[in-house]
């Protein structure tokens, strides 16, 4: 029996050893460069590490690769099975994944797709298909009911005097807190604001009831409990076990108390919002629980990274005196002294150092750290091969934190956006692309770009606009601005801010 037992565990052993062997060295990837890192979960496993309360690991490590010049253009790491994850470290490379890999051949179908893991464990945490985790046909017909109440002809006149309001109100308590001398955490209120813009434009109502979801401001609670899902472990067990309710514990009360919410606000939907114009295209005909999971899943997609990317800005902007300066300059030139009332699209549009603003944050604290895609057939990646069925990571991190495009990366350094020249850097030797010409890649490229690009960025230069135009802000003391991924990158210490009146400012 002992003997059977010790035989058949030599006998796995074996076979698994030959697997991981075959797979490893006979991979047209097997001579590419290893990233120099040795975290298990990312280089054995080819997932996330589980987040804890100490460095960014998934971060450094990124930056790492990417500054690394020998992992350039990619560099592999073989997981515990021998499959390949290819970090791709190039501008040149992430083109030709996102772009020319996403675009579909009529008869092969794109070269990549969404990355498989991140699909499954969505599906499985939204409770069935949506826009952010479907792919082929049943993803392109929800982008194209959705994607025209996003681009900005539509969203611009609906939604901007809405976010023009909640940010005045915001405003009224950075006031008290400039009276009262006090800190503010800004991270939370922008998370606040963000649920509400996104709310008001699905449904195109300000009276949703929130009471079902315990108030308006417990959404982002339940949004941050169904987050857990994707880091539950036990997510990932096989044979089914991942979808029984005890694996989903921790997330299935918010995700069917935040369904009950969107069925509720559906059915009181404004005829002109996005909610009732994706009902009214007869898409959706018979497949009510699909528009369900889509409203969920854009308000997932939308509300963190928009508000924690505000909230960098803020960091940012409260620790360099000098950069508030000259932004003030700007948006007082263009809006005027507060209070403003009238702020259109054309005025946010020349605020051009806000816009370096945001863009310079997005550099450095890029809410999405990577693009996970998965390759469906032989895909060339800035001159190499990746072969069918390896997964890619595009390495966003590392790729914005890399010297060679972005001289000491480091530095918040909004002059690296402006097109005029000041900022004294030329077309790049490598990948020969100035800084103000880099593409939007934090919102990713391609077929799949960001849907609500359009309605963050409104979000994002209203907010800084009327708040530089009014408070000059300092960073509390000791408050120290910290990175942690929980799915996207979050300030892992708050934003503590100090605001003043600028009018005071200017008079003292
Ligand atoms: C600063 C804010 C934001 C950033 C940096 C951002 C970034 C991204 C990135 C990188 C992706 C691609 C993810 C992947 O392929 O794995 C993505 C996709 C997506 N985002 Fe955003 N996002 C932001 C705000 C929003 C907002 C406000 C919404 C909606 C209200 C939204 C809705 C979506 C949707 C639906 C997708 C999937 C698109 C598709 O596959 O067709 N995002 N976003």
């Amino acid at each position: 029996m002992m003997i059977d037992f010790t035989n058949t565990l030599g006998t796995v052993t074996a076979l698994f050893l030959l697997n991981y062997a075959f797979r490893r060295y006979m991979s047209s990837l097997a001579r590419a460069p290893q990233p120099a890192g040795s975290n298990f979960w990312i280089t054995r496993l080819g997932v996330v590490p589980p987040p804890h309360d100490g460095e960014d690991i998934l971060s450094q490590f990124l930056i790492d690769v990417g500054q690394d010049r020998r992992q350039s253009p990619i560099s592999v790491c073989f997981s515990l099975m021998g499959s390949p994850l290819v970090l791709v470290n190039t501008l040149k490379g992430i083109k030709d994944v996102l772009i020319d890999g996403q675009t579909k051949d009529k008869q092969l179908g794109p070269c990549v797709q969404r990355g498989d893991l991140i699909r499954r464990i969505q599906n499985l945490v939204f409770g069935g298909p949506s826009i952010n985790n479907a792919v082929g046909e049943d993803w392109a017909w929800r982008r194209h009911v959705l994607l025209p109440s996003f681009q900005p002809k539509q969203l611009v006149p609906k939604l901007l005097p809405y976010v023009v309001e909640q940010s005045t109100e915001i405003l009224a308590l950075f006031n008290e807190h400039a009276s009262q001398g006090t800190a503010l955490e800004v991270d939370n209120v922008f998370t606040d604001l963000t649920m509400n813009v996104i709310n008001y434009y699905l449904y195109g109502r300000r009276d949703l009831n929130f009471e079902m979801v315990g108030g308006r401001s417990n959404l982002k609670n339940e949004h941050l409990k169904l987050g857990l899902g994707f880091q539950s472990l036990e997510a990932w067990l096989p044979f089914g076990l991942n979808e029984t309710k005890w694996a989903q514990r921790s997330y299935r009360p918010s995700r069917e108390l935040l369904k009950d919410f969107i069925r509720d606000s559906l059915s009181h939907a404004d005829p002109e919002s996005v909610a009732a114009l994706a009902m009214a295209s007869g898409k959706y005909d018979n497949k009510h629980e699909a528009l369900v999971n889509d409203m969920l899943s854009l308000t997932f997609a939308g509300y963190d990274t928009t508000a924690h990317t505000l909230s960098f800005c803020f960091s940012e902007l409260a620790r360099h005196p000098e950069i508030q300066q000259r932004v003030f300059e700007q948006v007082r030139q263009v809006l005027g002294p507060p209070p403003v009332t009238s702020i259109t699209a054309d005025k946010l549009a020349q605020l051009t150092l806000v816009t370096a603003v945001y863009r310079e944050t997005l550099r450095k604290y890029p809410a999405v750290v990577f693009i996970p895609v998965h390759v469906n057939r032989d895909t060339p990646v800035d001159g190499q091969i990746v072969p069918a069925g390896a997964e890619i990571w595009c390495n966003i991190r590392g790729l914005q934190m890399n010297p060679d495009l972005f001289p000491n990366p480091d530095e918040f350094n909004i002059d690296r956006w402006l097109a005029d020249g000041s900022n004294g850097f030329d077309d790049l030797a490598s990948g020969g692309v100035s800084q103000h010409r880099f593409p939007d890649i934090t919102f990713t490229l391609g077929q799949h770009a960001c849907l609500g690009k359009n309605l963050a960025i409104l979000e994002l230069r209203t907010m800084i606009a009327l708040t530089v135009n009014q408070f000059a802000m300092t960073l509390k003391p000791g408050n120290r601005i910290e990175t942690k991924i929980i799915l996207t990158t979050k300030p892992k210490n708050g934003v503590w801010v100090n605001f003043k009146g600028r009018d005071e400012v200017v008079s003292s």
